[in-house]
This record gives structure tokens, sequence and C-alpha cells, in this order.
């Protein structure tokens, strides 16, 4: 089982950016805190960051016929990219999005996520905490579509 976590822009900033809305803990940090998760679990894990939108999309692209699961915090394209939401719409490779911060209770254009439709779920206003959760959904998920997989094969040798 392999699941690949992309950050997008500013999220490399964690850790100095506004602090008061996303706390002291850096990307790094919270990556460790899943790496374990991962290891414990044995679950294959990878890393992405970028600033870029299409570089983005291309490690979205990168994760056909490669990776099972993928967490997401999209950042700001969350409320603007229509090419990554098309993106995770192209795989088809379950994917669970998380927000630091609840995007409910701020600004008005941080309200909708153009990607939130095409994910299986969102975690938003848990903090670091969130992308825990998201490991635990993920792997929730992962183990559903596997046994609906198993059941439909029994079924197929009667
Ligand atoms: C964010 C929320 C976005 O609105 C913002 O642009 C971010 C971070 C979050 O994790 O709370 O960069 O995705």
């Amino acid at each position: 089982m392999k699941i690949v976590v992309i950050q997008g822009p500013n999220l490399n900033m964690l850790g100095i950016r506004e602090q008061h809305i996303y706390g002291p803990m850096k990307m790094e940090q919270i990556h460790e805190q899943m790496k374990n998760f991962a290891v414990e679990n044995g679950i294959e894990i990878e890393f992405f960051q970028s600033n870029l939108e299409g570089e983005i999309v291309d490690r979205i692209q990168e994760c056909l016929g490669d990776a099972d699961g993928i967490i997401i915090n999209p950042a700001a394209y969350s409320h603007t990219s229509i090419a990554i939401r098309d993106a995770i719409a192209a795989v088809q490779i379950p994917a669970v999005e998380v927000h630091l911060s609840n995007i409910h209770a701020r600004e008005e254009f941080r309200k909708e996520s153009m990607t939130a439709p095409v994910c299986a779920g969102v975690i938003a206003g848990m903090g670091p905490f969130g992308y825990h959760l998201a490991m635990i959904a993920m792997t929730q998920i992962l183990n559903e579509i596997r046994a609906a997989k198993e059941a439909q094969k029994r079924q197929q040798q009667g």
C-alpha cells in the first residue's frame, strides 16, 4: 500500500508563516509523524511539496499506476485550480484533502474548494493532527477497497 502526500504553495513555510493560523510546527515535522504512522502500519509513503500548480498536476499524474492513495493540501490552489481538480479526477486514485485551518471560518474566498468535490473526503481545522487523521481515513478507505475487490474475486470464482 503506497500513499503520496502532496503539499501545495507556502506549506514549506509552515512554522514561519502566520503562526496564529497555522501554528508553530514545520512541514518536515508533520511529515516525520506521518512517516512514523506509515512505518507502524506497513505503508509506503512519499512526500512532495511545490509552489507551482503545473508541478502539482505532474506529481498527481505520476501517481497513476504507482500510488494507492493521495493525501493533498492544495493550499491556495484549493480555491482556484481546475487543473489540480481535473488531475485528481483523471487518475481515479482516492484522495483525502487536508487543511490545517478551518477554511469555512475564514475569508469568503477560502470557503469554496475546487478540489474537494473530487476527493473522497476533507479534513479541515484540526491543525497538523489533520494529517494524522487523513492517514487513518486513507488506511480505512484502502482497506475497504481491498475488501471489496477480494469479495468480487470470490464471487467471480463462484
Ligand atoms: C490552507 C488554507 C488555504 O486557504 C491557504 O491558502 C493555505 C493553507 C490550510 O491548510 O489551512 O495556504 O490550505
